[in-house]
């Protein structure tokens, strides 16, 4: 009997614990919907924070650089040197690429100057020297001489390199086609050498040949001496 009046008791208990309970069901229902629309705005203004989405800033390049990828492409720190060496980097590339070039320069021998002065010859020659063209101020009095270096800076881009140059060229944006179109212009009348590229790789492993010779140079040594002191040590 005791215990169907406690299982009286506990039924009407779990009865009225039942509706309590749904009535907190709905509680807490409503608490994780809040909860999670808190939790969910919270978010966003952080995003927003990282991502500065109240306050676009476009960046000056778009996209990333992907340095390792770039490098291996050889697109981002490949120097002159290198270009001139590459392969597919050769005269006859660069004979395409002067195509650019001829509506304003001729390149044969006593070819007229054109909108821009004959380029015959013009590697290694002293920068705004073709006589009888009209330079700007800027480029008859900058000095110096095209190496390739110069040909490179001023290809790449010739109003940033010469503040002032009349040359209406926006340049070449690729350092393969300024170095082909320079070996293109040596061909034709220069005869500037051809820097000799030798990659890191190959040099590290020139290094490790020096240094394994210069020690093993060192062992020499140190036998010679040890022999010495022997002969030195029997003759007393
Ligand atoms: C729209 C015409 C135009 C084009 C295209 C052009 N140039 Fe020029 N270039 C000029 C002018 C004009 C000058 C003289 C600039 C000055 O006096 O400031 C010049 C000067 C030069 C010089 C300096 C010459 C010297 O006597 O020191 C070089 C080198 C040169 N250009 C190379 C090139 C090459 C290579 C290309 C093609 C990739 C090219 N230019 C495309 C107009 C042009």
């Amino acid at each position: 009997m005791t215990d169907s009046t406690n299982n009286d008791a506990a039924n009407g208990e779990a009865g009225q614990n039942t509706d309590a309970g749904s009535g907190d069901m709905f509680n807490t229902a409503a608490g994780w919907v809040l909860f999670a629309a808190g939790l969910g705005l919270g978010l966003s203004i952080v995003a927003g924070k990282v991502f500065h989405g109240n306050d676009p800033q476009r960046p000056d390049t778009l996209g990333y650089v992907i340095e390792g990828v770039e490098e291996e492409a050889g697109a981002v720190e490949m120097t002159m040197d290198e270009a001139l060496n590459m392969e597919g980097v050769d005269v006859s590339a660069g004979e395409k690429v002067f195509a650019k070039c001829s509506a304003c320069h001729t390149i044969e021998a006593g070819g007229a100057n054109g909108v821009g002065p004959n380029l015959h010859g013009i590697m290694g020659a002293g920068v705004g020297a073709v006589s009888g063209y009209e330079y700007s101020g800027a480029m008859a009095s900058f000095g110096g001489q095209w190496g390739w270096d110069e040909m490179n800076d001023w290809l790449n881009n010739p109003r940033g390199y010469m503040d002032g140059t009349k040359m209406g060229f926006a340049g070449l944006s690729s350092i393969e086609d300024r170095a082909a179109v320079a070996l293109y212009m040596n061909e034709n009348g220069s005869n500037l050498a051809v820097p000799e590229y030798v990659s890191v790789a190959a040099e590290e492993a020139e290094a490790v040949e020096g240094e394994e010779a210069a020690a093993e140079a060192d062992q020499n040594d140190a036998e010679a001496t040890s022999e010495e002191t022997a002969a030195a040590q029997a003759s007393e």
